[in-house]
């Protein structure tokens, strides 16, 4: 061995010999994508986690310098880092939660639909390597189109015959993390307070935040109606838009990541009642897939919840949001078929 992995793997030794004194064991996590501009800060907010023992940093790009940076923080994870597509495997081998925010974000005038053709095939390669190396990880999706990509990723773990709906979920978190921002902000309210379920898919009218299901109960004026959905529903095309040409939402996104992702590691962990909205398999309505919220569990997604009862204004919401989605589904679906 190197000195660098000799010393490594005496500092584990050590460590195994501190958790048998009590601590507690912790996640394996792995980050596809750790280079990029939500990447980087996902990094180190999962290196602050204390539910993540060992933390596997995998890009095409930049790798080395982002572990060297992040792997010099005194919390707990064990971080290394994997550089290009040979390493790719090695990156995923024994992982119980995998990130992916691989692939291209949006420019100004662009749709999240616009980079279905690169990140298509990005995701499909990444989640070929989760078929080979763990099958049994949570898999946390956020490359865009989301409502296209995840139906992707179930074909790819289908044909590799290792297909669990309940370990694949879809990042919509950074919806719900908008709309109890904006609605909070609408009721003067502190954001910590508010929690809004926003539900159907992850862009423009699928996005379908249920202001009549609002906690704490309160009731919002039309104008107000009007206003919160357009501005929860173009969220991200206002960072884009401030952001002008150099991305999209990266310090939000990686906040909403490790949000979820640390309700993903608590529902493994065993933790009760951990209720979360997500993009998932889906039999809430007639599309196979559809973000509602869900019961996070030892094995994922273990249950997914109903709509609620909805409103005129969100009944009509909900019939735009399934025509657009069915159609992102469908597209997502005939790229591995094809
Ligand atoms: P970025 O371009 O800054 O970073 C993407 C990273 O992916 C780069 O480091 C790149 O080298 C890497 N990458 C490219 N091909 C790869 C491959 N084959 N394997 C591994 N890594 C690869 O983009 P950013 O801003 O970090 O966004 C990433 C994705 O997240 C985009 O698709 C964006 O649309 C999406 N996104 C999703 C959100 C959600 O709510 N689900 C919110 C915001 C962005």
């Amino acid at each position: 061995h190197p000195p660098s992995l000799q010393m490594e793997e005496n500092s584990g030794l050590r460590r195994s010999m501190c958790r048998a004194k009590g601590a507690a064991p912790g996640f394996k996590v792995a980050i596809l994508g750790a280079a990029g501009g939500i990447g980087q800060p996902l990094s180190l907010l999962m290196k602050m986690n204390p539910l993540v023992s060992v933390l596997h940093l995998y890009d095409v790009v930049n790798t080395p310098g982002v572990t060297a940076d992040v792997s010099h923080m005194d919390t707990g994870a064990v971080v290394r880092g994997f550089l290009g597509q040979a390493q790719l495997d090695d990156a995923l081998t024994g992982m119980d939660l995998v990130i992916i925010p691989a692939g291209v974000p949006r420019k100004p005038g662009m749709t999240r639909d616009d980079l279905f053709n690169i990140n298509a095939g990005i995701v499909r390669t990444l989640c070929e390597g989760v078929s080979r190396c763990c099958p049994k990880a949570l898999v946390n999706l956020i490359s865009n189109p989301v409502n296209s990509t995840v139906p992707i990723a179930a074909e790819v773990f289908k044909k590799a015959g290792t297909y669990d709906p309940k370990r694949l979920l879809g990042v919509t978190m950074l919806d719900v993390v908008r709309a109890n921002t904006f609605v909070a902000e609408v009721l003067g309210l502190d954001p910590r307070e508010v929690d809004v379920p926003v539900v159907g898919g992850h862009a423009g009218v699928t996005i379908l935040p249920l202001l009549s299901q609002v906690k704490p109960p309160c009731s919002f004026s039309p104008e107000e109606i009007t206003y919160l959905t357009n501005r929860i529903q173009n969220g991200g095309t206002e960072v884009v838009e401030a952001k002008a040409g150099s991305g999209s939402a990266t310090l939000s996104m990686a906040y909403a990541a490790v949000k979820f992702a640390d309700v993903c590691l608590r529902g493994l962990r065993g933790d009760a009642g951990i209720i979360e909205c997500s993009f998932v398999a889906s039999q809430v309505t007639e599309l196979p897939f559809f973000a509602t919220k869900v019961r996070l569990g030892r094995n994922g997604a273990e249950e997914v919840l109903p709509l609620g009862p909805l409103n005129e204004f969100e009944r009509a919401g909900l019939v735009k949001a399934k025509k657009e989605l069915a159609e992102s589904i469908q597209k997502g679906v005939s790229f591995i078929k094809k």
